[in-house]
């Protein structure tokens, strides 16, 4: 049975890196059917709707979707994506390849973000000229589906090789009550299914993952401090081009990379495919074609150690070469 991948490009290098991952996943011999949605902010501009009803649907009636980076409608269009691929945790793994010039080469990890509350729920009021509050969505359910998804990911060996432990990342001795929650279901889960967790609070961790990276393997965040921290992660690994992400759900999927549309860089043809295409071999592992994904993570890694390489990475070749270059390796 052929898979159904909603390609959603979205904006300004969106529309350069996904067709890259695009042919990457047509050069393999799968039966896929690509089917494209519109979102962002051309999008907006032209019928008021950053994310279309069609795009949503699209995206929770396919197999998995790939999608790129939407500009100042970015929350307006991966929030509702997330939904509509009922994703419950955004794993973005970090690490440093070969041949990368890299501020920690050690570093191996995997973020696993929650991926539907905290400060990102969405209540946030203006209730006065002076005044505007948020409020912090913290549930046990979630934050115990989070946990259990963890526990499986270090069970199936996903996790970097040799560091299986989990670290709970959080600021419980604050804000006592939401992270204390998290971090509390966090341990207990762990305890309960025999798996080593460990804690920090995110301050600290800020400052330690830099300074030693090889003490952590799988970090199990909560979605601000997942987003801020493997955004700090990638500095360490060499750059945003080079992340990829999964939202993952329960019977759904969207994969995209880390970073944004880099409007400094957009229309010029220079992005780094990399995260786009690391999107996408996650993309073929959660479809079941493991050894498919295994292939193109090969040769990204070929061509990360031998180049061509992007300016992002010290290079000067254009998308298109490096995405040449990978197929070559294919
Ligand atoms: P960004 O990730 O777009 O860019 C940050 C820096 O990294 C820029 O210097 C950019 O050139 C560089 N960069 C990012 N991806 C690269 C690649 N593949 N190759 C080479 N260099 C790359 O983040 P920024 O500048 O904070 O945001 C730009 C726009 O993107 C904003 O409108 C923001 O709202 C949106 N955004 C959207 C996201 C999404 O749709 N999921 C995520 C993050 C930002
Ligand atoms: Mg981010």
């Amino acid at each position: 049975m052929s898979d159904r991948i909603a390609v959603i490009e979205g904006d300004g290098i969106g529309q350069e890196v996904i067709p890259a991952a695009v042919e990457v996943l047509q050069a393999l011999d799968r039966e896929f059917t690509f089917v494209s949605g519109a979102a962002g902010d051309a999008v907006r501009a032209e019928t008021g709707q950053a994310l279309p009803t069609e795009t949503y649907e699209l995206a929770a009636e396919a197999d998995a979707t790939l999608f790129g980076a939407a500009g100042e409608t970015a929350a307006d269009v991966i929030l509702p994506l997330r939904d509509a691929v009922d994703s419950f945790v955004n794993v973005r793994p970090a690490r440093a390849y070969p041949g990368v010039d890299a501020l920690r080469p050690e570093t191996d990890v995997v973020f696993l973000r929650e991926n539907t509350e905290g400060v990102y729920a969405g209540h946030e009021d203006r209730l006065s000229d002076d005044l505007s509050t948020l409020t912090r969505v913290v549930t046990s359910s979630a934050s115990r589906e989070l946990a259990e998804y963890a526990c499986e990911f270090v069970a199936d060996g996903r996790g970097p090789a040799g560091r299986e432990a989990v670290t709970v990342v959080h600021k419980a001795n604050v804000m006592r009550e939401t992270d204390g929650r998290f971090r509390e279901t966090a341990l207990e889960v762990a305890d309960a299914h025999g798996v080593d967790a460990d804690e920090e609070l995110m301050d600290a961790f800020a400052t330690k993952l830099p300074l030693d990276p090889t003490q952590y393997g799988v970090i199990v965040c909560p979605n601000l401090a997942g987003d801020v921290l493997s955004d700090l992660a990638a500095g360490l690994v060499g750059g945003l081009g080079l992340l990829p992400s999964a939202n993952v759900g329960h019977d759904n999927a969207l994969f995209e990379p880390v970073h944004g549309t880099a409007p400094d860089i957009a229309g010029e043809g220079v992005a780094n495919p990399t995260a786009a295409i690391l999107s996408a071999a996650m993309l073929l592992e959660y479809l079941g074609y493991t050894a498919d994904g295994q292939r193109v993570r090969a040769a990204v890694e070929t061509v990360l150690a031998d180049g061509p390489r992007t300016g992002d990475l010290g290079g000067d070749a254009t998308t298109e070469a490096v995405t040449t270059a990978i197929l070559g390796a294919l």
